[in-house]
């Protein structure tokens, strides 16, 4: 059968986007999608899509399997299935799920992580919530919220032991976690077995939301509690840089021991892999790089969330700045270190097939999540917070509910956090104004030793620190970004690298500096096929003016390795002026 490529079609005013369902979120805001309204009405981004067989071969597989699992869906809900064009990822089917393996070892990962089969699934209405759940910073929560919290994982644990096999019980929700990273899910459709991967691209933040939507239902329900509200790791503030206390109790149900022993008590997180021993430089690195995540990095919206995924899609196309930033930053650090013995794979936090068993997850991702909505509610940019293909809207997933019951909710109906009945405790944000100071004297590009060009170096492999020369695309006040394409990893290892610009002072253990251009990281996981060539866009206009390039033609790339660079390729670098529909890749 002939292959062919699919294009995500991202965004689009025109009247066939796929819009008309009713389950279209009410933040979208057309108005909002172009900066320069002379720009042409539309704009694709190449979701990288192979497919075997003719479009609609998945939803008749997905038809089958539903009517297999009780029926429940109609064929009209199927035929107005408003991504009968496009190609959303859809739903997995749990009679299919696999083992969990690693692939470099051909071990099995300690973890059969399938869900348990239900007789149905139910599309999941949201309730109507008349009280906010506000999830407070986890070094703040007062007594009784964290009485409430250990009771309820308490209980969630207990259901391990009573009824291993209910889905709300710790492991069952640690698992979801595992089969929905680690390959035991297939995509949905005729792909040749293809991973349905939640990272790495603009699944994750929606998908971790709905995930940590249902595990606060839960806990809130076994303690009949429906207020119960999730504390966050406030990271993202000097005073929460260290494992929140409340984690670090041995007699806790909050602790596990499966954790790299040096980080805890008052030892300081380190977010960007820097290896610093100084408390202070590590705190300005890990302002600077969530400014950079954030902020200054960001030029279009899909490098904040992350790149297209689509049905038919190879996983891992490439996470979102704050996926790949701060995200990555405390798995690595949370999680073991030993090379060799049982945590061998950096369990648990270091590997998303157990990252799901130590409670910290849930505490860790509840601020990624806040970050989120940050991004969309505080951070002031022209860039479209929301991308509204129907790729992206309608991608689903299940998930079992407090009353046990397997549901299926979509991306796109979880943007708003007030609408799920929760929303976060306010507290600074000091990283919000984190830029670096302009570099005092301009840099002598002709000082940096050993650079290359491009051509002569690409593809390229990090094991040692790269210095490459890339022209700018326009002499000027550019608005540009650095694009580094086709960047290849082993998904089994940590992965981390730093980029900088012009960088003739090669401090490289110091991130709050003009030159610092961001980040690529990537936590350990199997997949059994080849990922899809990650991507990253960093943007370099406030950059070119904390350095002063404008008049030049060229830059110098650096590119830093911090973790296993030998363990990464990347194909591909240039200097591109920022798209201007700003939800491009
Ligand atoms: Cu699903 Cu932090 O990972």
């Amino acid at each position: 059968m002939a292959s062919f490529q699919a294009s995500c079609t991202v965004l689009s005013t025109n009247p066939r986007s796929h819009s008309s369902s009713s389950t279209q979120p009410l933040s979208a805001k057309p108005s909002h999608l172009f900066t320069n309204p002379r720009r042409s009405h539309r704009f694709q981004v190449s979701c990288d899509a192979k497919k075997n067989v003719e479009t609609s071969q998945g939803k008749i597989d997905r038809r089958n399997m539903l009517l297999g699992l009780g029926g429940l869906y109609s064929a009209a809900n199927l035929v107005s299935n408003p991504s009968a064009y496009a190609d959303p990822v859809q739903a997995p089917d749990f009679t299919k799920c696999g083992d969990a393996h690693d692939v470099a070892t051909g071990a099995l990962l300690d973890a059969k992580c399938c869900p348990p089969l239900p007789d149905k699934i139910i599309d999941y209405e949201i309730p109507k919530f008349e009280v906010l759940r506000k999830r407070p910073a986890a070094h703040m929560a007062s007594k009784e919220q964290v009485a409430k919290y250990e009771k309820a994982i308490q209980a969630m644990r207990d259901l391990d032991t009573s009824h291993p096999e209910d889905p709300r019980g710790f492991m069952q929700q640690a698992n979801i976690h595992c089969a929905y990273c680690n390959g035991a899910h297939d995509q949905v459709g005729n792909y040749d077995k293809l991973d349905l991967q939640v990272h790495n691209s603009w699944l994750f933040f929606p998908f971790h939301r709905w995930y940590l939507y249902f595990y606060e239902r839960i806990l809130g329900s076994l303690i009949n509690d429906p207020t119960f509200a999730l504390p966050f790791w406030n990271w993202d503030n000097p005073k929460g840089m260290t494992l929140p206390p409340i984690f670090d109790k041995s007699s806790s149900p909050l602790y596990d021991e499966k954790r790299d022993p040096k980080n805890n008590g008052s030892a300081i997180v380190d977010l960007t892999f820097s290896g610093s021993t100084d408390p202070l430089q590590l705190v300005a690195n890990n302002l600077s790089s969530i400014y950079s995540e954030m902020v200054r990095s960001v030029s279009t919206t899909t490098d904040f969330v992350g790149k297209p995924y689509c049905a038919g899609s190879k996983p891992s196309p490439g996470g979102g700045s704050s996926e790949n930033g701060s995200h990555t930053g405390i798995h690595w650090w949370v999680g073991t270190k030993e090379p060799t013995g049982p945590n061998k794979f950096n369990e648990d936090m270091g590997n998303f097939y157990s990252a799901g068993r130590d409670p910290v997850f849930y505490c860790h991702h509840s601020n990624v999540d806040r970050m989120w909505t940050i991004w969309r509610d505080v951070v002031q940019t022209d860039i479209p917070k929301d991308i509204t293909s129907s790729n992206y809207l309608n991608a689903e997933f299940l998930f079992y509910d407090e009353n046990k019951r397997l549901v299926r909710v979509k991306a796109g109906d979880c943007f708003d956090q007030r609408k799920l009945g929760y929303d976060y405790d306010r507290v600074d944000l000091p990283w919000l104004n984190y830029r670096p100071p302009p570099k005092a004297v301009k840099a002598k590009v002709s000082n940096i030793s050993d650079t290359k060009t491009a051509a002569s170096v690409l593809p390229v492999n990090l094991k040692d620190t790269v210095r490459i020369i890339v022209p700018k695309s326009a002499k000027g006040k550019a608005n540009e970004q650095l694009v580094l394409e086709d960047i290849q990893t082993d998904t089994t290892k940590f992965i981390k690298f730093d980029v900088f610009i012009n960088d003739e002072d090669d401090k490289i253990e110091e991130l709050d500096r003009a030159e610092y251009a961001g980040s690529f990281a990537q936590v350990p996981h199997k997949s059994k096929n080849t990922q899809g060539k990650a991507t990253i866009s960093l943007k370099l206009t406030d950059l070119y003016d904390d350095i002063d390039v404008s008049e030049d033609d060229t830059i110098v790339v650096t590119i830093v390795p911090r973790s296993n660079g030998k363990d990464v390729t990347i194909g591909g670098i240039k200097v591109i002026p920022v798209p201007t529909a700003a939800q491009s890749s």
